[in-house]
């Protein structure tokens, strides 16, 4: 994204925008090797930058959006297979990426960033955001499964229980069950696996709800950008500053 130098010395750390001003007219910055004094040149976080020949680590502005990701997208900026990406269906002038992963049959909500810091803090099993899905299967789900979903379950593969859950079921008949689940942990593909473990196959998986954060509004393939304070409160759950 191409910005003001003085906005990018000012994101940097270098100086406060007045002060980054006086060192562009005073010719003590250079881009790419060239001294620029004009105040209005715009440059990206790929240029060069130094300011008395020292060079600058550029950072770009943070960007947020929440996607409504459609089946069929893998969470990922590229892929060598030529698969659709979800980085696709967003604005294609910043460098984003997914925070975390859905699966690519899994639909639903899906933070999208370029902001490392938020990204380690949302991902790291420390802090515990409650993500909430919507899983369908193919038969009445027993009170016994609920049970042990609810309590934890063994993961193929994983000897680990599962964090306690919470699921409800909302909508069933003799042949599809529809339930609500709330997790914490981000264990690979685990909700399908959850309920694999309690015998029975996810046929639909949507997430609908990542910590206070909802699909309201934003249709499937849409997104919206997070507003400064919906960013400011995911800061407040990673217990980290903005
Ligand atoms: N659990 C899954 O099984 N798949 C996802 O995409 C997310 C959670």
């Amino acid at each position: 994204m191409l910005q003001r130098l003085q906005k990018i010395l000012t994101a940097a750390g270098v100086a406060s925008r007045r002060r980054a001003e006086d060192l562009i007219t005073a010719g003590r910055v250079a881009v790419n090797g060239q001294i620029i004094t004009e105040l209005g040149a715009k440059f990206s976080a790929d240029d060069t930058i130094t300011v008395d020949g020292k060079k600058i680590v550029a950072v770009d502005t943070p960007v947020y959006y929440l996607l409504n990701k459609p089946k069929g997208y893998i969470s990922s900026v590229k892929d060598e297979r030529g698969r659709k990406t979800v980085t696709a269906l967003l604005p294609q002038n910043e460098r984003i990426y997914p925070v975390g992963r859905l699966d690519r049959d899994t639909e639903g909500l899906l933070l999208l960033t370029n902001d490392g810091t938020l990204t380690n803090g949302l991902l790291h099993p420390r802090f515990t955001v409650d993500k909430t899905y919507v899983a369908s299967i193919r038969a009445e789900i027993s009170a016994a499964a609920l049970t042990a979903l609810r309590c934890g379950v063994k993961l193929d593969g994983d000897g680990r229980l599962t964090a306690p859950a919470k699921v409800r079921v909302i909508a069933a008949s003799n042949t599809e069950t529809k339930t609500e689940i709330v997790i914490h942990e981000g264990r690979n593909r685990q909700v399908r696996r959850m309920f694999a473990a309690v015998g029975y196959e996810v046929v639909a998986l949507k997430r609908t709800g990542f910590a206070f954060l909802t699909l309201e509004g934003v249709s499937r393939g849409k997104w919206r950008r997070l507003t400064d304070d919906e960013v400011k409160m995911l800061y407040e759950l990673t217990g980290q500053k903005r």
